[in-house]
């Protein structure tokens, strides 16, 4: 179990991007976005085609709504799940987090650990072996 940020900070900076290790060993960025008063975790890239919502600059939203910048789909937040556009009738691959009481935002994904905030290219590139978090 990872402490990752709060709940507060996701609603206040809009998204929050941070890159994990899955089971297999490969590195995958997931963004935190709020839902509701709370927030959900989802895989950093559309289920069209490899196309990420956070590029760097936060996951572009609407009205509750995750926006793919590539062809402009539409997912709800909270459900994952896109009912329009090139990406209709999928939903995002989620992540397991836990909220405290207090609004801290834990990553309890047992196929997923913690390797940093930020996206996969922020500690030297996909290749970068130079990163070691502690
Ligand atoms: S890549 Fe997201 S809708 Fe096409």
């Amino acid at each position: 179990m990872h402490k990752l940020t709060t709940v507060e900070t996701v609603h206040e900076e809009g998204s929050w991007l941070f890159t994990v290790r899955d089971r297999h060993g490969e590195r995958e960025e997931v963004i935190l976005v709020p839902c509701d008063d709370g927030v959900e975790a989802w895989i950093n890239r559309c289920t069209h085609e490899a196309q990420r919502f956070d590029t760097g600059r936060g996951v572009p939203m609407r009205d509750g709504q995750l926006i793919c910048p590539r062809h402009g789909s539409l997912f709800d937040s909270c459900s994952g799940h896109c009912d329009n556009g090139e990406a209709a009738d999928t939903t995002l691959p989620s992540i397991d987090i836990t909220v405290h009481t207090d609004g801290t935002v834990f990553l309890t994904d047992d196929d997923a650990s913690f390797v940093h905030e930020g996206g996969m290219d922020d500690d030297g590139g996909p290749d970068s072996t130079s990163h070691i978090s502690l």
